[in-house]
């Protein structure tokens, strides 16, 4: 595996080469490598980036001390049969202040994780266009992996590389799960031994609201804004404090309405608990 830390390095290795990217902030776990395994046909070289974006975290949020696990990291790598490890420092990605941004369509990315970490999907964008750039810059275009754990994530990016034309093939990746049903994320190694039983609530809150919601709608009684509400009662008798749980159309994350035919939606969560903060989703 050659590690590229810098874009002229990466752009040398790659040259003539049709990739297949991965991009991760580190702190990779099986989710991250099944992703990696998912990329590894797709191409003819596989790339993965590891870099901690700081323009994608909020003043108050953990990007000092998200966890950076180098060593480990290099080594699953090695081991799920990466090519090329781009790990680009600070000063090499943004040389000087990144004053010039990518703003994602306000419909899709100001909702759900938008409205409550503003301003994320303008660094998500920002630095995924960046990568982009680095990555299939110097090979006229390939395919990328995002999960589908970070949903809105992936239909923002997908958005952006079909409005900027980009020769680029989004690819979504299932996303990877605990025996219990916990989303694996780099942000599980947070909680407490305790927290880590009680986790796998959010998943299951939004189950049940998917099978509320269309048990509701097959008896002609959906109430959309009742559903979500007792799925946020539910989360918070448990001693959670969450942020959202909310059904929408899977394409443009309006809404969802009584008319809209299961099979096209998908229940979106955020929750914390303790100090942590958790994603989820179920498409339905
Ligand atoms: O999903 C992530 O890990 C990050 O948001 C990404 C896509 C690597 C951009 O920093």
């Amino acid at each position: 595996m050659l590690i590229a830390r810098s874009i002229p390095e990466l752009r040398a290795a790659l040259a003539g080469r049709r990739p297949a990217f991965v991009p991760t902030m580190g702190n990779l776990h099986a989710g991250h490598l099944a992703l990696v395994h998912q990329a590894r046909p797709l191409g003819d070289c596989t790339v993965v980036s590891i870099f901690v974006n700081r323009l994608q975290f909020l003043p108050h949020e953990d990007f000092d001390s998200y966890p950076r696990t180098w060593d480990a990291d290099c080594a699953q790598l090695q081991a799920a049969g990466c090519d090329v490890l781009f790990a680009p420092r600070e000063t090499d990605l943004y040389p000087e202040p990144q004053t010039f941004k990518v703003q994602p369509d306000p419909q899709l990315a100001d909702p759900l994780e938008g409205q409550f970490r503003p301003g994320f999907f303008t660094g998500v964008a920002t630095v995924v266009m960046k990568l982009f750039s680095c990555v299939f810059g110097a090979t006229g275009g390939g395919t990328a992996v995002f999960g589908r754990k970070d949903y809105q994530q992936l239909m923002v990016i997908r958005q952006m590389v079909r409005q900027f034309a980009l020769p680029i093939e989004v690819v979504a990746g299932e996303t990877s799960r605990a025996p219990d049903g916990l989303a694996l994320s780099s942000r599980n190694g947070y909680l407490s031994p305790q927290e880590r039983q009680e986790a796998v609530a959010l998943s299951q809150a939004l189950h049940q609201l998917c099978d509320r919601w269309v048990a509701a709608q097959a008896a002609g009684t959906l109430h959309p804004a009742e559903l979500e509400q007792q799925a946020l009662d539910q989360l918070r008798a448990r001693g959670w404090l969450p942020d959202y749980l909310a059904v929408r159309r899977r394409l443009d994350l309006q809404p969802a309405t009584p008319g809209d035919a299961p099979g096209t939606l998908v229940a979106l969560g955020a929750a914390r608990l303790g100090a942590t903060r958790l994603i989820d989703n179920r498409e339905f």
